[in-house]
């Protein structure tokens, strides 16, 4: 019977993001559509072979008009993507402030500066019923779209609730949710006003997955402290209801990166590149423009470096690539301008007329443009002061292979992929800028051996521990989930 059952696994799946991995710009009478920014966009793009998967999302735009909705839908069926159309009051509520002023901060331990705690405090009620509202659409169009059997894969902290409404619409459906951001300590998810209400929407999905078995251990315990219920070693218990909970560390497609190295487009760049470097080291940032990147302390610490290396003046440089988002949150504009102001003080400081030790950058590469920074560099500083996974650096030891010297990986201890890229990176405490720029001075001195060992390591992992292999694993495990419990219920 187990087997007849299994027999009837999914292969549809439907993957349900606040973002779809296109976002879309108005054209004229047509659409732009551009590819979104941001770690999950990058792993699902990985996610492509066995499945037949549809993804239903925001395309990051607002559409007031009937004849706009049908003609951005089309044009997104034709990237097997579904639109959900919010409205700019429910972006504004919802995603502007609950996700990005509430949530996205205390899941990062960050919290909120002292002049917007309050009036976050004041407009959180009104932010949740937009929130609950935004979930509820989405629990619309997933239905719309939804076949028996088909897998239903809710992402991330946008979509708290949805497991819930999709429960409410068909209790049969196969629904799991995964988070891409760290689950805070108990100690801290408890101070949420609407903490239990989450956590009971989430419980009804019948697989939750987190990058770390630490994220996963907050999220039991603070299931057994809020809500009072039984955590145990495969998930949290309700009344003789499990909820499997475990950790499923997510990966890139490193096959896109390695087989990019070798077209003549990137080829061409990388040479462009090396021209431009010569006899200079260089070091690499990628991050979206947020707080939890720690940019500011990057910068903070390079700048240390040049100064008690006087030696390395002119002799280095950075290029930080800023990928502007969530603009129309306020701290994130600080955040722009104290970013810009720190990069103009160092270039001031220690460039000269022929030389800028900091290029900045605040827009997206195109993908090539990309790779070839990631092989022509000689470190890259990842230094997030929390991060659920952080792809970057699984991108950067993607593209590094092809170089007879290998870029050193210098890693915030508080990423995700310092669980599983740490015995190859040098980790850092970014919170401790004397440890980075002392990490940034062992990484441009590496002995090649010691540089060659590391990436081995890193290679080896982000070549097995796939984006693909992520999903095949969560996806079969939702299924045995399903199909156990169904055999639970017949004895
Ligand atoms: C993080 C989140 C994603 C989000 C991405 C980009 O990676 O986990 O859910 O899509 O950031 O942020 P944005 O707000 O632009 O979608």
């Amino acid at each position: 019977q187990l087997q007849q059952q299994q027999q009837r696994v999914a292969q549809r799946l439907l993957v349900v993001a606040n973002r779809l991995p296109v976002s879309a710009i108005r054209d004229g009478d047509g659409w732009d559509l551009k590819l979104s920014a941001g770690g999950l966009v990058s792993a699902l793009l990985g996610v492509k072979q066995n499945f037949e998967t549809r993804w239903i999302g925001w395309a990051g735009v607002n559409v007031p008009d009937e004849e706009g909705r049908a003609s951005l839908t089309e044009a997104l069926a034709l990237k097997g993507c579904v639109p959900v159309f919010l409205d700019e009051d429910t972006v504004d509520q919802y995603y502007n402030g609950y996700c990005n002023n509430v949530l996205w901060p205390l899941f990062h331990y960050i919290g909120l500066p002292q002049e917007d705690r309050l009036a976050a405090t004041r407009s959180m009620d009104s932010q949740f019923n937009a929130y609950k509202h935004a979930n509820q659409l989405f629990a619309q169009v997933v239905f719309s779209q939804y076949q028996e059997g088909d897998v239903v894969w809710c992402h991330d902290y946008h979509l708290m609730c949805l497991p819930k409404f999709l429960k409410d619409l068909d209790s049969h459906m196969k629904v799991g949710w995964f988070l891409h951001t760290p689950f805070p300590s108990s100690e801290i998810y408890r101070t949420l006003p609407l903490r239990s209400e989450l956590l009971k929407a989430v419980l009804t999905a019948d697989l939750i997955g987190f990058h770390t078995y630490d994220y996963a251990r907050h999220f039991v315990s603070a299931c057994t402290r809020i809500l009072g219920l039984e955590g145990t070693p495969e998930g949290v218990e309700d009344h003789g209801k499990l909820t499997r909970v475990s950790a499923f560390p997510i990966g890139i497609d490193p096959d896109r990166f390695i087989q990019a190295l070798e077209t003549d487009q990137v080829k061409l760049h990388i040479k462009e590149l090396r021209r431009f470097f010569a006899g200079r080291k260089v070091m690499l940032g990628v991050d979206r423009l947020d707080m939890i990147k720690g940019i500011p302390q990057k910068l903070l610490a390079f700048e240390m470096f040049l100064e008690k290396h006087p030696e390395w003046q002119e002799n280095v440089l950075l290029v930080q690539i800023a990928v502007p988002t969530r603009t129309d949150v306020p701290e994130y504009q600080r955040l722009t301008s104290q970013v810009h102001e720190i990069v103009g003080r160092i270039n001031g400081r220690f460039g000269s007329v022929t030389f800028v030790p900091i290029h900045h950058l605040d827009r997206s590469l195109a993908f090539h443009e990309l790779c070839a920074l990631y092989a022509s560099t000689d470190v890259v500083l990842v230094t997030s002061l929390r991060d659920g996974m952080n792809l970057v650096s699984y991108e950067y030891v993607a593209c590094q292979n092809s170089k007879k010297t290998e870029g050193v990986l210098v890693l915030s201890e508080f990423s995700g992929a310092a669980q599983s890229l740490g015995a190859g990176a040098l980790l850092v405490n970014p919170w401790n800028i004397r440890e980075m720029c002392g990490a940034i001075e062992v990484a441009l001195n590496m002995p090649e051996n010691e540089r060659k060992e590391r990436q081995r390591h890193n290679f080896t992992h982000v070549t097995t521990h796939t984006a693909q292999a992520w999903a095949d694993t969560f996806v079969s495990e939702l299924n045995d989930t399903v199909v156990e419990a169904e055999l639970r219920t017949l004895h």
